[in-house]
This record gives C-alpha cells, structure tokens and sequence, in this order.
C-alpha cells in the first residue's frame, strides 16, 4: 500500500511517499480503508521533532514511528475475529491515538479506540478533520466546566483547536468571544462566537472585560496578562502551553482561587461519539481551509507549519 514516510526529523521534505506492506488485522481490530486524514500542528511538531521534548518519547535520534498521520475518516474493510463494534462496509472516523500511521491507504485499528461511525451529513474529507481540534477543545472544556451563559474568550479561535473550541462552547450554551486576525473574523462569527476582537487591532488584556473562562489555545498570549482578565474563581486553559507556561499556570493554582488546565490530552469512543453528535445536529461543522492529495503531504506540511491555516487541511487519501 501507499503511505507517507519519514525516517529522520527535519523539514516537510523528510515524509516521503513510499510502498509499504498493508497490514493485517488482529482478533480486535478493523482494516480501515483510509478515504481523508489531516495536516495537524502535532503532525509537524513530530515531523520536525519541536519542541526538543518530542525525541524523549518518539525517539532521541529519529523517530520510533514512521508514519505520521493521527486522524482518519474511512471504510472498514475487514474485521478480526472478535470485533462485535463494526462490520464490514461502515463508514468509520476518528483518532489514532498514540499509534499514529493515519497518512497511509490503510490502517488497523483496535474496535475500543477513539472512533465512532462517519457522521452522515459530511464528507470524508470533513470528518478526518473534526478529531484533531474537535478532542483537544472537548477535553479541555469538559475539565473546565463550561456552562451555559457563562463568558467564555477563545484566543486563536480561527486555527484547529480554536474554530473547535468556539463551536463546542457555543453547543453548551457560553457567551463566546473568539480571538483572532482581521483576515478571519468573518469565519469566527460564522462558527456562531457572540463577540470576535481583532488581535491585530486590539489588546483583549486592556478592555476591562473579564470572563470565567479563558482558552489560549496558541500560546501567543502572556499566562500572567491572561491571568487578569480572568474572574477572581476562574478557568486558564492553556492547551498549547510550553515549560515555562506550564510552571506560571501551576504557581497562579496555588496561589489564587483560579484554575489552570495544561498538559496532553488523552481522549475515547465516547469524545468521538460526543463530536459525532455535534454535527449530526448541525451544532459543529468542519473548517477546512485546504486540501491537498496524499502525495503532496510535504507541500500541506509547509503550508500549516507556518500556523495561519484557518480551521483544517484535509488530505484526500483514495
Ligand atoms: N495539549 C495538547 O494535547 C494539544 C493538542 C493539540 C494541539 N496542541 C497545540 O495547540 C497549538 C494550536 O494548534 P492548532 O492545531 O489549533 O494550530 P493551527 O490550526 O495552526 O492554528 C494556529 C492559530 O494561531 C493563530 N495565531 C498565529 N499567530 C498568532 C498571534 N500572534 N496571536 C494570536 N493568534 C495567532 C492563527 O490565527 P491567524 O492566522 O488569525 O493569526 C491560527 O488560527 C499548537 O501549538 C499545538 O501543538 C496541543
């Protein structure tokens, strides 16, 4: 089968698209026919081995794993023994995980993972895209506790995590302030935020406004400057946090009545599920800004490693 390869850390002309063996499924999985994937950030941290901390788990000298690649949207093709989740012929999306290996023409995956029927009213292409953004967002959210008619400001609101965040905290009922650039204020709005503020224009920090919920969701935004136009009780979320982020989140916890939600996320079927649902209702919707074919995998990583995509890159896989 076809897959995108890489052997070394480096530029987007490291993944290489290459034959591998397709592979076989155990008793517990399905053989999906990958249809749409995605061009994530995590895919470009990993490609590129940014920040350094990435060679301490996927490998100090280059990476464990060679195929990238961590969402999917396809067909299951065959099925192990013992798989009583999915037959054959369904349409299936989701998240791989840690295995990765989504920028392939197949993958097998275990029938428990985080992945849930295609929702009907999307293409394959608007699918792959949901999980990345879509599981980032709802983690986060669903520690934080939104609300509805609580104030909810979204810094980053036009990228994966972002677009996702907005959608999500609008589905549960928030008064959304999205943040972003001149360029996509427009497509905020139509993600249904209550209130859009140009970064470029103007310094949310400086209006006075305060909100329970803060969600930086790009780390382009001091921790202590977000810190203050938060309520005295409530919620940083820095889901793009660094180090230094990650230790100033942990200090403002134990010295304030705030709560600071960092860290990697982990997610299930049952996210899947949740997102499957979101749509189906016509309550999300999948931002894609661009589409590239497999084998320009390369050129979709240069375009997204500069961090102005708007929403999602899909990649059109068969
Ligand atoms: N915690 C986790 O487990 C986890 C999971 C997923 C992602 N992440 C991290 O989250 C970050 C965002 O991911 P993503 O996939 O949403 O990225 P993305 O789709 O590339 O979006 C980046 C966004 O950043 C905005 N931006 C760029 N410069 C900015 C600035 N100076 N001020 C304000 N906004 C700015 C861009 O909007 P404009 O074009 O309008 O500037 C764009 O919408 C990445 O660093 C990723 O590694 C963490």
């Amino acid at each position: 089968m076809k897959a995108i390869v890489y052997t070394e850390y480096g530029a987007p002309e490291v993944l290489q698209l290459k034959e591998v063996e397709k592979p076989t499924p155990k008793d517990n999985e399905i053989l999906l026919k990958i249809k749409a994937t995605a061009a994530n950030s995590g895919d470009w941290r990993l490609r590129k081995a940014d920040p350094f901390a990435v060679r301490l788990i996927f490998g100090l000298l280059k990476p464990k794993i060679n195929i990238l690649g961590s969402v999917f949207s396809g067909e299951v093709e065959s099925i192990g023994k013992n798989v009583t989740l999915f037959k054959v012929g369904d349409e299936v999306f989701g998240h791989t995980d840690m295995t990765f290996g989504a920028y392939a023409a197949y993958k097998c995956l275990s029938e428990n993972g985080s992945l849930a029927l295609k929702p009907n009213n999307i293409s394959h292409e608007g699918a792959a895209v949901i999980p990345f953004g879509g599981t980032t967002a709802w983690h986060f959210i669903k520690k934080a506790n939104i609300s509805k008619g609580q104030k909810v400001l979204i810094y980053g609101a036009s990228g994966a995590v972002g677009s996702a965040a907005v959608q999500i905290a609008k589905a549960l009922g928030a008064y959304v302030t999205g943040v972003c650039s001149t360029k996509n204020m427009d497509l905020v709005k139509s993600l249904g935020a209550d209130a859009v503020l140009d970064y470029t224009q103007e310094d949310f920090t400086q209006n006075g406004e305060t909100y329970d919920v803060i969600f930086d969701s790009v780390n382009k935004i001091s921790v202590s400057r977000s810190l203050k136009s938060l309520h005295k009780k409530g919620v940083l979320i820095l889901s793009a946090a660094g180090m230094a982020e990650m230790m100033q989140g942990m200090w403002a916890s134990m010295t304030s009545q705030k709560t600071i939600l960092t860290g990697v996320i982990s997610h299930q079927a049952e996210d899947i599920l949740f997102l499957k649902e979101l749509i189906e209702t016509g309550k999300m919707k999948p931002v894609i800004d661009r589409t590239y074919l497999l084998e320009e995998l390369a050129q979709a990583h240069a375009y997204i490693e500069k961090g102005h995509k708007k929403g999602n890159v899909a990649i059109k896989v068969a």
